[in-house]
């Protein structure tokens, strides 16, 4: 039996997030390098990406690098950077394709120019694909985010292009990087740990978390349709009764 006989391809998530974690686990496990895991990860970046269009998901945001992986050894940072060109390169246009729209959520300055370049080539070509949005988190952190869009505020309202007053929840979402988009409807994080790290912290107020032991190298579409699953079987009340 495959879990997806058994979703509801009425009730799907609209918006999914994923820290993606366990890839250096992963490669500790079978005795390889971390950069193994990293590689093994964006192979399941394909199948995850794919499984949602299939779906209908319309959001998918994957959490690729934080604002703090700088602390990562140098040489791990730059085969994870290389990691996230070849995959833009290999897959654009597949997800261009399927009508895949790719935003970067996050400040891509400090990224190495041909990384940069890359990305935001991608969010160029498809920025008029409507099927679903696929969010790259890269140099992304929740809190960093909301200070943005504190900023931006604060500017618009010296300026006077809005008011105190206006400030309201939709106002706000209009300065995030989500801009547009649903809020998180679920959250996924695999590998058995069991925090948020700085993601999507305003997105989340109302998600379903699904936690799982499965490492993310091994998060195949299958356990997507699990975590669905799961989410489907869920009270969502909002704060109701
Ligand atoms: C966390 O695992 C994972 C990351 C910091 C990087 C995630 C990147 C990818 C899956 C590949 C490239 C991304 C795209 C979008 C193509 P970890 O290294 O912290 O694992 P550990 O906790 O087991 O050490």
């Amino acid at each position: 039996m495959s879990f997806y006989d058994v979703i509801n391809l009425d009730n799907i998530p609209k918006h999914i997030g994923i820290i993606m974690d366990g890839n250096g686990r992963w490669a500790k496990s079978k005795n390889l390098p971390r950069s193994f895991g990293h590689k093994a990860g964006s192979d399941r970046v394909i199948d995850i990406v794919e499984a949602s269009y299939e779906l209908g998901v319309k959001s998918l945001s994957l959490y690729a690098f934080s604002t703090e992986n700088w602390k990562r050894p140098r040489d791990e940072i730059s085969k994870l950077m290389e990691l996230i060109k070849y995959y833009i390169r290999t897959q654009l246009a597949k997800i261009n394709k399927n009508n895949v729209r790719i935003n970067v959520f996050g400040d891509i300055e400090p990224l190495p120019e041909s990384v940069k370049k890359e990305i935001l080539m991608a969010v160029e070509k498809t920025k008029n694909n409507d099927k679903m949005n696929l969010n790259i988190c890269l140099n992304y952190g929740g809190q960093d985010e909301i200070l943005r869009a504190c900023k931006n505020i604060s500017k618009d309202v010296f300026d006077g292009k809005i008011t105190t007053e206006d400030i309201n929840k939709e106002i706000f979402d209009s300065y995030l990087y989500s801009k547009g988009q649903d809020s998180l409807d679920l959250l996924i994080r695999p590998s058995g740990e069991l925090r948020v790290s700085n993601f999507m912290l305003w997105q989340l107020a109302y998600a379903e978390f699904y936690f799982s032991n499965i490492l993310w190298p091994d998060f195949t579409k299958e356990e997507l349709y699990k975590a669905i699953y799961s989410y489907q079987n869920r009270d969502r009340r909002y704060g109701g009764l």
